[in-house]
């Protein structure tokens, strides 16, 4: 094969997924509830097709053949998260949860794939959700404890950690807008658990520190939207910067540069929703910053400020100054209905590079669902030309940002098979293996072959 994209020596090709979208066995072995088991009993009628995640793809019984399928198409590097409910049910370690992760770890690694270990994933448990989740400063501490135990238990072995995916959403999903238990609408509320998120990150950190490790590396993965405005009009400029603020620099920079934009504070002074802070919590943020960023890029924000002020006695929202723009004439995921803007994550490496000192990164997510994809098998397999397309567009606007000197390490698609997707159970499909609901089988996609033949080539 020509290659014309040459990507960088020991560059990281795999995938990323999740405890509760993939391991199932989620009454088993001592798992306690998290909030999307209790949710589910509750609201079932929530999740598309009534599924929950009781089952979902069976991982926890079938992570031996799946390792060899990683395997099979060139993965040197596969990111999972840690079940905090598996691992400490009722605080408690959980010796089989413990047996089942050290097994995980050792088959990659016996495998030659470098597990990266995610320690949340959107999956409180229950219990410690029943105390306040993230809005309670004790379950920070609950967190911290449980983040040293996953040290202390497989830090030998696992050489990239990440303290939080996506902190944004159980934030946007659970107090702003009602997709996440706790379906609180408070932004009141949403600022304090943003904000705990990130002191628990940097007291994870610490923790982190504090074993010496030298053979790794810890950092958080951030779903990073870069925000374009409408026009360079002043009041779409400052709205676009405003969801900029909000959405990705409230966890961007205490993660990489140790403090708060002023800009956000500012703001948050003004509307009198500052969080409750504790003495000593700016010092921690700047002393824990990260080695190592995952960036998840999906689609950018379009941004366009308000057409009419806010009521000023409407309780204060971050999207109060702005509007989700619907720019005519972008390019859309037709099976899904996500923007498709490949440019936009060359526009975060530069971003990162210019801003914030070239922290080394890695595509950790990066993906296209699909809705109804058995319409495209044919010789048993499905043809997702699309997702083939879809990662070559994206991977070439990497390559780019690498010709610039970004310090982009690794391409990570979501997912290595489908999953289910919180509420949207398995309503898209992602993975380069297919599975079948009824027997679980793993079927690889055409994407599946065309990734192995990037990982052995190390481009395209
Ligand atoms: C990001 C999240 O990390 C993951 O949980 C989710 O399923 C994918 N995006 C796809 O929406």
């Amino acid at each position: 094969m020509e290659v014309n994209y040459q990507f960088p020596q020991g560059f990281w090709w795999g995938s990323a997924t999740s405890a509760t979208q993939i391991e199932g066995a989620a009454n088993e072995d001592g798992k306690a509830k998290n909030i999307w088991d209790h949710w589910y009993e509750q609201e079932p009628h929530r999740f598309f097709d009534n599924v929950g995640p009781s089952k979902t793809s069976d991982f926890y019984h079938t992570y031996k053949d799946d390792i060899q399928l990683m395997k099979e198409i060139g993965h040197n590097t596969f990111r999972i998260s840690l079940s905090w409910s598996r691992l400490m049910p009722q605080g408690e370690l959980n010796q089989q949860a413990v047996t089942f992760y050290n097994s995980v770890i050792d088959e990659l690694i016996a495998n030659d794939i470098e597990p990266f270990v995610n320690l949340f994933h959107f999956d409180m448990p229950f219990d410690l959700q029943k105390q306040g989740g993230w809005e309670s400063r004790e379950v920070v501490d609950k967190y911290v404890d449980y983040a040293a135990t996953c040290f202390r238990l497989f830090g030998d072995r696992v050489t990239k950690w990440f303290t939080f995916n996506e902190p944004i959403v159980p934030v946007e999903g659970g107090y702003l807008y009602d997709f996440h238990y706790p379906n609180i609408v408070d932004a009141k509320k949403a600022v304090q658990v943003a904000y705990h998120t990130m002191i628990a990150h940097a007291k994870a950190v610490q923790a982190f520190r504090q074993f010496d490790f030298t053979h790794s590396k810890i950092g958080i993965i951030l779903n990073l939207t870069p925000s374009y405005p409408r026009s360079n009009n002043p009041a779409d400029l400052r709205a676009s910067r405003i969801a900029d603020l909000f959405f990705n620099r409230s966890f961007l920079d205490p993660a990489v540069l140790g403090e708060y934009p002023e800009e956000l504070i500012a703001i948050l002074k003004e509307h009198g929703q500052l969080p409750s802070t504790f003495e000593g919590d700016k010092e921690l943020l700047k002393r824990n910053t990260i080695d190592l960023l995952g960036v998840n890029y999906y689609q950018p924000r379009r941004v366009k400020a308000k057409e009419h002020l806010p009521n000023p006695y409407a309780p204060f929202m971050p999207d109060w100054f702005f509007d989700n723009y619907e720019m005519p004439g972008r390019k859309m995921n037709k099976y899904r209905g996500w923007e498709i803007y490949e440019k936009g994550i060359y526009d975060i490496l530069i971003n990162l590079k210019e801003n914030y000192g070239n922290i080394a990164s890695f595509i950790s997510e990066n993906g296209m669902g699909v809705q109804d994809e058995e319409r495209f098998i044919e010789n048993g397999e499905i043809q997702d030309d699309y997702r083939i397309e879809f990662i070559r567009d994206h991977l070439k606007w990497v390559h780019q940002a690498i010709q610039e000197d970004c310090n982009v390490k690794g391409y990570h698609l979501w997912a290595f098979m489908d999953n289910w997707s919180w509420m949207n159970a398995y309503k898209n499909r992602y993975g380069f293996y297919s599975v079948n609901l009824k027997t679980m089988k793993r079927t690889p996609k055409k994407s599946a072959h065309w990734i192995k033949s990037v990982a052995e080539h190390n481009g395209f």
